[in-house]
Parts: C-alpha cells; sequence; structure tokens
C-alpha cells in the first residue's frame, strides 16, 4: 500500500533563484518545482510574489531545514507556524523534512545532524511527529541525510533506524539517492548489498544530485552533474517502488540549465520507462 495517497508529479527540480528566468523559459520541460520552505517563512513581498508565480506555473511541493524534527526539547512552534502558514498558501500533495536534528538546547546548529541510531531517538521524533500533525495535516514525508561520524551507542543501522522511524510516525520516505550512496561509500558498505532493507513501502519522492570527494571522503555538495553510481542507484530504485516524484538538487556551480534540463529528462525517461510517470 502507498504510504501517502497523492497523485504523482513526475519529474521536476529544487528551485533556485539563480536559474529563475531559465526554469519559466523551459517550464513544459519541468513537470513540478520543490521549493525551499525556510526561504519563504520570513518573506518580503518580493518573494512572495516569486512563490505565486511559481505556483501558478508549476506544481509545489515544499522541503524544510529546519523543522528539527530530532530535537529532544520538541519542535520550534513559532517555526512550525510559520512553516504552516507556507503549506496553507501553497497547498502541495505532501511536504518534507530532515531525519535529523538541527536545535539543541535552544541553539540553532545551522546543520543537519545525524540522530543516533536508538529506540530513544525514534520515541522522540514520533512526539514531535504528533505535535507537528496537530498543526499541519498536509502529510509529512521524512528525508535519509549524509552524516559525518556515527553517534556511538547506535542501537541498529541505518536502514533499520529509518524503517523504524517511518513505522512509528507512519510518515512517507522522501529518499534521496546520492546521501545513501555517500554514507554507503564513506562508511564501507554498498547500498546494493543492503537495498532490500530500506524502507521502499514507504517511499513517496526521491532526491538525487552530484557531489563531490574531499580527502578521500564523499560530501554530498549539489555542486556537480550526478554521478553514474548515483544513476545507477537513481533507477534501480525507481524500478524497485512506486516512486511519485523525483527531484534534481543542484546548489552551487550551477552550470548551463539546459544540463540541469538533460538530467531532469533523463530521470523522467526511467519514470516512463517503469510506468512510473505517463
Ligand atoms: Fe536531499
Amino acid at each position: 500500500m502507498a504510504a501517502i495517497d497523492a497523485p504523482a508529479l513526475g519529474s521536476g527540480i529544487g528551485y533556485r533563484p539563480q536559474f529563475r528566468a531559465d526554469l519559466f523559459a523551459h517550464r513544459d520541460q519541468i513537470d513540478f518545482v520543490e521549493i525551499i520552505a525556510d526561504h519563504y517563512l520570513d518573506a518580503s513581498k518580493e518573494k512572495l510574489d516569486e512563490l505565486e508565480l511559481l505556483k501558478s506555473h508549476f506544481p509545489l511541493v515544499a522541503h524544510g531545514l529546519d523543522l528539527s524534527i530530532g530535537s529532544a526539547e520538541g519542535v520550534d512552534s513559532r517555526y512550525l507556524d510559520k512553516v504552516a502558514a507556507l503549506i496553507e498558501r501553497i497547498d502541495p500533495p505532501w511536504w518534507s523534512e530532515h531525519l535529523c536534528f538541527t536545535r539543541a538546547g535552544g541553539v540553532c546548529i545551522g546543520h543537519l545532524a545525524s540522530l543516533p541510531y536508538t529506540q530513544e531517538a525514534i520515541d522522540v521524533v514520533a512526539r514531535n511527529v504528533e505535535f507537528v500533525r496537530r498543526r499541519i495535516k498536509t502529510p509529512l514525508i521524512l528525508e535519509n541525510i549524509t552524516c559525518v561520524v556515527r553517534i556511538p551507542g547506535g542501537e541498529m543501522d541505518e536502514p533499520e533506524f529509518l524503517s523504524r522511524t517511518l513505522e512509528a510516525t507512519g510518515c512517507g520516505w522522501l529518499c534521496d539517492v546520492a546521501n545513501m550512496h555517500v554514507n554507503a561509500m564513506n562508511f564501507g558498505m554498498g547500498p546494493e548489498g543492503e537495498f532490500e532493507c530500506w524502507p521502499w513501502d514507504r517511499l513517496v519522492q526521491m532526491h538525487y544530485a552530484g557531489g563531490r570527494e574531499r580527502n578521500g571522503v564523499l560530501i554530498d555538495s549539489h555542486d556537480a552533474a550526478t554521478s553514474e553510481a548515483v544513476w545507477t542507484l537513481h533507477d534501480r530504485v525507481v524500478a524497485h517502488a512506486p516512486v511519485k516524484a523525483v527531484v534534481l538538487e543542484r546548489d552551487e556551480r550551477i552550470p548551463p540549465f539546459s544540463e540541469l534540463i538533460d538530467e531532469v529528462a533523463r530521470a523522467r525517461m526511467t519514470m516512463v520507462e517503469n510506468g512510473r510517470w505517463r
């Protein structure tokens, strides 16, 4: 059974203002757009106008950065109110956040920090998701992140932690295949070997992106073309599970828009070949 009863959106892109003009000039080649929620929470009139323009040309989903769904101290209700207002404004079929924490002890740490893979952390996330749901009815899906270090004291591996968290919260999954690849490479596991362990029955959306290697460590830097290794994983996931939407993330070193269109088209082709998109 699908994690969320929502329409398929196809092959989209994460919106960045740097390619705004190109995006509108090629709008027939982009099925939908993912916006960064945080860019519109304390928005100027200019940003709100941009949002209306995006909304009038594309189906939208929102992707949040700073909800900190894994904070033991709970979710910041003022931040949540702003996200709720945004979700009400754009009315997406779902919205997403990272399975991580970004605040601790009242301090914003400015980074997506990995949670310990423990039952206690799952209970915290479940409690916070319940709190969020009372404010926002639109389905929330959670994304797997890259981790710089594994927190000691873990009681399970990442696929089990994610699976049990999604089970406990009832949330769908935003599978970032680039993050999955980065963690697999940096921690010496092959995503191929443990492929079956991930919660495919919860899959709703995907992210893919290019990164780079620094000092022998893969970084999820969103500043390069998607690697063939990530494409291989992307294609395998699309073939394996009924994904509704895939999104290209590119933040730095943005190339000519035609190169981004080529990646979006390649992702769409895989969706079409596997009956995930028309
Ligand atoms: Fe991502």
